[in-house]
């Protein structure tokens, strides 16, 4: 399939103020700041604000994206939304950011893959500019989890954030994509679901919104738990088998951001250093497909991820699913879009 080579020309990250440290569940649930920063390693999550929607917080990760890629929105040949909570269950999200974008006649489509989102994206959108369909495709993981997180339930709601993380993909000479590994297992569902709301559950029929309160997010946290370590841990050995790698050759390993322990587990069983592992999830939780493209672009930002280096983008979630690509770095830049802080408050 290989025709050309594709590169990362740009990566853009986008928060939204809003704040829930772990004091703040301590008001609403039966939790303490200590059991999550033992049992998750995270400490706050950014928190949308009621009106914003996915693509509201989209719009300035995708622009901090383009303007670190020196591009316009009109050098897009295609948009591409990795997104679990889109705006709508249709259009696709991704429709309704290059309208924002000012694009109109770009294709755009959703990838639907929960946390694995990013990953699966970011093959399908990299096989569009290596095959020679498009030139420079716009990638986001994009999440606003705290719409579907029930604020009553210590099990879940404690993991949940929002945010954005966006890279411009462009053909270059220099192939930077080296491999990748995908998986599913869809034999229970209920594993990690959102029950309501889709043809199974439609949200109009009687007795199903709000009552059960199946419009929130469910999940066996353990179950989960052990498959991500395992599936991550081997999708990255066959990503790196297929690129002619072996972990002894990865610079940085960006994981899904899930649970601080799951990517510890995950880094010993790579028998990689911490310090060549990316971790945020002291500051975001868990934001589903936007997790490793927000970290990517702390890493870019700050200056660890460098010109050549093997990055290994690792994820795992709802489906169940999980996937692992293999990167060269080739020299991008990344920008973080900001407002002033402020202060969110839950919905219980
Ligand atoms: N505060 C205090 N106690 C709690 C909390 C809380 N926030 N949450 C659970 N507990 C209690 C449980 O009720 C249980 O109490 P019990 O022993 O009296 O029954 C006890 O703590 C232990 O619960 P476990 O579920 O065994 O805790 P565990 O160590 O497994 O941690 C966690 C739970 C954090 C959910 C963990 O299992 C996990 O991270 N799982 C993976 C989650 C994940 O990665 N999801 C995938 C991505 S999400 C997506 O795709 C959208």
């Amino acid at each position: 399939m290989k025709g050309y080579g594709v590169t990362i020309a740009g990566v853009g990250q986008y928060a939204p103020p809003g704040i829930l440290a772990n004091k703040d569940f301590e008001k609403l649930v039966d939790t303490t700041d200590e059991w999550i920063v033992q049992r998750t390693g995270m400490k706050r999550r950014h928190i949308a604000a009621d009106h914003e929607a996915t693509s509201d917080i989209a719009l300035p990760a995708a622009r901090a994206a383009l303007e670190a890629a020196g591009k316009l929105p009109a050098d897009l040949d295609c948009v591409v939304v990795a997104t679990a909570t889109p705006d709508y269950p249709f259009p696709a999200t991704a429709c309704i950011l290059a309208s924002r974008l000012g694009l109109v006649g770009t294709p755009a489509f959703d990838v639907q893959v929960a946390c694995s989102g990013f990953v699966y994206g970011l093959t399908a959108a990299a096989a569009l500019v290596r095959s020679g369909v498009y030139k420079t495709v716009l990638l986001l993981g994009a999440e606003t989890l705290s719409k579907i997180t029930d604020y009553t339930d210590r099990t879940t709601c404690v993991l949940f954030g929002d945010g954005v993380g966006a890279v411009v993909l462009e053909r270059s000479d220099a192939d930077c994509f080296l491999g990748c590994n995908l998986g599913t297992d869809g034999s229970d569902v209920s594993a990690l679901y959102l029950p309501v709301g889709g043809s199974r559950n439609p949200s109009g029929r009687k007795g199903m919104a709000g009552a059960d309160r199946g419009a929130f997010i469910r999940m066996q946290g353990q179950s989960v738990f052990k498959l991500a370590v395992q599936q991550m841990v081997a999708a990255t050995l066959s990503a790196l088998d297929q690129a002619g790698l072996a972990p002894a050759d990865v610079d940085f390993l960006i994981p899904h951001q899930a649970n601080l322990r799951i990517i510890d587990a995950t880094v010993k069983a790579l028998k990689l250093p911490v310090e060549r592992c990316v971790i945020n999830i002291q500051e975001y939780g868990n934001t589903s497909s936007a997790s490793i493209p927000m970290a990517l672009a702390e890493a870019v930002a700050d200056g660890r991820i460098k010109d050549g280096q093997v990055i290994v983008f690792a994820a795992f979630g709802g489906g169940l699913s999980w996937g692992a690509v293999v990167w060269r770095w080739k020299g991008a830049r990344a920008r973080i879009a900001t407002q002033p802080a402020a202060v969110a408050k839950a919905t219980a």
